[in-house]
C-alpha cells in the first residue's frame, strides 16, 4: 500500500488548480507533500521563499499536507523521504506529452516509481501559472484563479490596477 505521495511542480505561482490536484491526491493518499522545486528548469519569477510562502499558507486547512522544497532530481527527492508515488495534474490533451515524458524518465531513473495523474476540474482547465503572471502583470485581476494570499503577494509584486477576468 503507497500511503504517502508527493505532488511536486514549480508553482509560479500555486493556483487553484494546483490546490485542485492537491485536494483530490490528499483524498486518496494518507499524506502528500507538496514538493517545491528550488531549482526548475524554468526562471521564475517568484522566490523559493515566496512559492513556499504561498503554498504553506493556501494548504494551511488540509491537515494530511506538507509543504517542502526540493532540490536535484525529483526521484532522488522522493527516495530520500520513502515515497515511490508522484502526482501530476493534467488540465487538457496538451499537457500529456510533456507529462507523459517525464513520467517515463522518472521511471528509467527510479523504476519502482510511479505517477499518478488526476484531473483539474474542468473551470481551471485553462489556467496556467504564466498566463496569470501575465495577466496579473498588465494590470487583470487573476484573484479568481488564485488562492487568497497568494493573490495578495501577487498584488504585492505587480501593484497597479485590476481589471478582473471572468
Ligand atoms: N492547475 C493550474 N496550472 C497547472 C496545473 C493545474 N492543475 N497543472 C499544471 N499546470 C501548469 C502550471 O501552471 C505551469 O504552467 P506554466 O508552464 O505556464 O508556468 C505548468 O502547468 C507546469 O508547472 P507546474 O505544475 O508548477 O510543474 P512543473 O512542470 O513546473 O514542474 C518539475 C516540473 C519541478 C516537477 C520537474 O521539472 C522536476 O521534477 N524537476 C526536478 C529535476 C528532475 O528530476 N528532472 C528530471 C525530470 S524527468
Amino acid at each position: 500500500m503507497n500511503k504517502l505521495a508527493i505532488y511536486p511542480g514549480t508553482f509560479d505561482p500555486f493556483t487553484l488548480g494546483h490546490l485542485d490536484v492537491l485536494q483530490r491526491a490528499s483524498r486518496i493518499f494518507l499524506r502528500v507533500i507538496l514538493a517545491v522545486s528550488a531549482d526548475s528548469r524554468k526562471k521564475t519569477f517568484f522566490t523559493l521563499a515566496e512559492r513556499l510562502e504561498m503554498c504553506k499558507s493556501a494548504v494551511a486547512g488540509i491537515a494530511n499536507v506538507e509543504v517542502a522544497s526540493f532540490q536535484g532530481l525529483l526521484v532522488d527527492y522522493a527516495k530520500s523521504r520513502g515515497c515511490k508515488v508522484l502526482v501530476r495534474g493534467l488540465r487538457a490533451f496538451s499537457d500529456f506529452e510533456y507529462e507523459f515524458q517525464m513520467a517515463l524518465m522518472n521511471r528509467k531513473l527510479a523504476p519502482d516509481m510511479e505517477t499518478v495523474f488526476l484531473m483539474t476540474q474542468e473551470r481551471y482547465s485553462a489556467v496556467s501559472s504564466s498566463t496569470l503572471r501575465e495577466i496579473a502583470a498588465l494590470g487583470g485581476d487573476v484573484s479568481a484563479y488564485v488562492p487568497k494570499d497568494v493573490a495578495r503577494i501577487m498584488a504585492s509584486r505587480f501593484g497597479g490596477k485590476r481589471r478582473s477576468v471572468k
